[in-house]
């Protein structure tokens, strides 16, 4: 039985290297071209399964090959899937543009993701009675996401959300039924707007002391927020319930990485955050950020997003436990 269901998306992405993002109306010669598995959903289920959590997988594809890839790579990750496979729609895609430091943009067409049923989620209720933790993400219908929620409020899972990308729809009464959320600096921002009707300036988050941090997370009515800093690590903000950590709130500090693709970074922190919350149950919440912290570093040295998830041995072995 599953230790994690991770309800979310698969996109066949299609990368590209460039020396710098191209201008409005500019075509610049692209590098090398790879395409292969994505979608922060399956990315996370790939990233947990990789850390040894017991990982269920609730899609929608396509009929058609890339979702038939899709079905067949994730039972070879030992991913336990449940694919709703429908003909009206494709299996999603993504078009991904990574340049000389290692970042990228990202277009989404979400096809068959957008469909996923909330009554093919409510199905698999039997996937979560034993699991610890129930992951989503912002690919699929904000209905989908709520079922998911809703069946790990009903069997007292951890319900960890990745608002990645920030649906537009996305309110506080649905962040209400969330346990810890994962933003990165952008989606922080954008949830702030929306949410407290807040502007913050995304790009210097970072540089804001820890008390205003913890402040502008207060604001979003989740119990524990975990803002993704990128290379400048995370911040951990808790409610009244601290998850065995000694302070409120504090900084993660950065591990060293010499990053060729940060593509898919995000997802293994989310992923591997909510494989460590099941190894570390005992101990206080930092550990198991921290642990996310390091494979999520370890994932940018490698390309690709799925296949560039790493190994707990991996993780081990790079960072020692
Ligand atoms: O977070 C990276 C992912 O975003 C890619 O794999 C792409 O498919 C998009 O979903």
């Amino acid at each position: 039985m599953a230790q994690v269901v991770v309800v979310g998306s698969y996109n066949q992405d299609h990368a590209w290297r460039v020396d710098r993002f191209p201008q409005a109306g500019e075509t610049r010669r692209g590098g090398n071209f790879t395409t292969g598995p994505g979608g922060k959903g399956f990315n996370q289920a790939v990233a947990c399964a990789r850390q040894g959590a017991r990982t269920a997988f609730i899609a929608a594809c396509g009929d058609d090959a890339l979702g038939a890839g899709a079905r067949a790579l994730a039972a070879r990750e030992g991913i336990e899937g449940r694919w709703q496979v429908t003909a009206a729609h494709a299996t999603g895609t993504a078009m991904i543009l990574i340049d000389a430091a290692a970042q990228n943009q990202i277009v989404v067409a979400l096809g068959a993701n957008e469909q996923l049923d909330p009554a093919f989620v409510r199905a698999q209720v039997a996937m979560f009675a034993d699991a610890k933790v129930v992951l989503a993400q912002g690919e699929n219908n904000l209905d989908a996401v709520a079922a998911a929620l809703e069946l790990g409020e009903l069997h007292r899972l951890t319900r960890i959300l990745n608002p990645a990308p920030v649906h537009p729809r996305l309110d506080a009464v649905l962040l209400r039924h969330v346990d810890i959320l994962t933003p990165n600096e952008t989606e922080f921002a954008l949830l702030l707007e929306h949410i407290a009707h807040e502007r913050v300036d995304p790009g210097r988050l970072a540089e804001r002391t820890d008390t205003d941090l913890h402040a502008l997370a207060r604001k979003l009515g989740v119990a524990t927020v975990v803002v993704t800093l990128g290379a400048r690590g995370a911040f951990v903000s808790h409610g009244v319930n601290r998850r065995g950590d000694d302070a409120d709130f504090y900084r993660v500090a950065p591990e060293r990485a010499q990053p060729v693709d940060t593509t898919g970074a995000g997802d293994c922190f989310s992923g591997s955050l909510a494989a460590a919350l099941v190894f570390f149950h005992n101990a206080p919440f930092l550990r198991a950020v921290a642990h996310a912290n390091r494979a999520a570093a370890l994932s940018t040295e490698t390309a690709g997003a799925a296949a560039a998830m790493p190994t707990f041995e991996a993780v081990r072995r790079r960072f020692g436990v």
